[in-house]
């Protein structure tokens, strides 16, 4: 059972302070996991931190939430979510802060599987979680997480889904990453090689010159590795609505909604593109279910600020037919128990998950652990930079550790 609860202040990769926590066992086994932070973050998600910021978080920890959980069995992840809750006491973790949350039941996880002698993703996702996830990969960055200075679409992502193994998944989505820098450069004399938090080139180019380049690269090394490989792209659209209408800054012009979903249309016919997170905005239930029927076949819509990883979100989604994928980020939610419930509900209504990590992530690679647990067929978390390469890495290391069980899982595109 829980022996101590400790928290501290932490830093993610983006230098924001968060917070981690670590459990200590009577029998000295720990648990540690720090919260990462989104930028564009969806307004239903639960409240990052306390309204008094991190240090009341860490108050509020040590006065209400750690009393409760010295006793408690760390296996018992429902138990400790229900506490949290219990204690907290508003629905989205207003209180004791999502952070500190999501920090704790992922502490608890790491703890009881410690305990265990098992690897995380075997506790979370049983003796036969083996199938790998394919790394959906941010190479050109956009929208908000680049300042709105470059393409409208905050996210220009690959995805390798004919890859056989992690490795040659991994090193291709990184071939790509390299060699559009070195595209990106001969387009645009200023670009400098800059990249954004999530370490995606960043460079004044148009969205369709971020396309263009995209596709042409992709094109040549899908031929090279003889599979296939996708293009994707998160627009984060609620950062693009003004309330009426799109606003393309690039271009600088608006689009309509409608205006704004032909020309969706039109880019995904045009560059093959399999993947698309948050095309409209966040609160456009009926916009998502026109343009997934609009598209069924061609292109995965995925909900991110949509769900918010939110259960009752996706109920309202699957009644109405919106998007045929979920983002995953259970610091979203703030439990393991809640992202839980969420997966079960998205799989049993056909939605496919992709367990996501934040722009603002951290050193730590237990996101790998919750995609494999959670049995994802894709993980978003960048390609370059500590806080993307710790989850890749750990990928390649449970994949060498499953051994022959080891395989890529079932390909959610064609
Ligand atoms: P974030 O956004 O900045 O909130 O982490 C990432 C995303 O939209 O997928
Ligand atoms: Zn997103």
């Amino acid at each position: 059972s829980i022996d101590d609860a400790i928290i501290r202040k932490s830093f993610t990769g983006r230098g924001d302070q968060t917070v981690e926590v670590e459990l200590i066992l009577e029998s000295g086994v720990r648990g540690l996991a720090t919260a990462p932070a989104g930028a564009s973050k969806g307004k239903h998600e639960v409240q990052f931190l306390p309204q008094d910021g991190v240090d009341a978080a860490i108050d509020m920890f040590r006065r209400w939430v750690a009393t409760d959980l010295i006793g408690m069995d760390a296996v018992d992840q429902g138990g400790i979510d229900a506490k949290l809750e219990e204690v907290d006491g508003t629905p989205n973790f207003a209180r004791i802060g999502g952070a500190s949350a999501f920090a704790t039941s992922l502490a608890a996880a790491s703890a009881a599987s410690n305990y265990l002698e098992m690897p995380l993703y075997k506790y979370l996702g049983g003796a036969l979680a083996s199938s790998f996830p394919y790394p959906v990969s941010n190479v050109i960055g956009g929208g908000k997480h680049s300042r709105n200075l470059g393409p409208d679409f905050q996210e220009f992502l690959v995805i390798p889904y004919g890859a056989p193994d992690i490795y040659s998944a991994v090193s291709t989505n990184l071939e790509i990453h390299k060699e559009v820098g070195k595209e990106l450069a001969k387009e645009d004399p200023t670009f400098a090689g800059g990249k954004n938090d999530e370490g995606a080139w960043t460079a004044k180019i148009s969205t369709i010159k971020a396309l263009s380049i995209l596709s042409t690269v992709v094109k040549k090394k899908a031929e090279e590795k003889g599979f296939a490989i996708g293009i994707g792209i998160d627009a984060a659209a609620s950062g693009m609505w003004n309330g009426e209408k799109y606003e393309y800054r690039s271009e600088g012009k608006e689009r309509s909604a409608e205006e704004h979903m032909e020309f969706i249309k039109q880019l995904v016919d045009e560059y093959n593109i399999v993947y698309f997170e948050d095309p409209l905005h966040e609160e456009d239930f009926d916009g998502f279910a026109e343009l997934t029927a609009a598209l069924r076949g061609k292109c995965l819509i995925v909900g991110d600020d949509l769900f918010v990883t939110n259960s009752s979100r996706l109920r309202m989604g699957i009644e109405k037919k919106a998007g045929n994928g979920i983002i995953i980020k259970v610091d979203q939610v703030g439990t393991l128990s809640r992202a839980f419930e969420t997966v079960k509900l998205a799989k049993e209504n056909g939605y496919t998950i992709v367990v996501s990590h934040r722009s603002g992530d951290t050193e730590r690679e237990l996101l790998a652990h919750v995609a494999l647990g959670f049995q994802s067929p894709l993980i978003k978390t960048g390609i370059v930079g500590g806080e993307r390469m710790a989850k890749l890495n750990e990928l390649i290391r449970m994949w060498e550790a499953e051994g022959k069980a080891a395989h890529m899982s079932k390909s959610p595109f064609k």
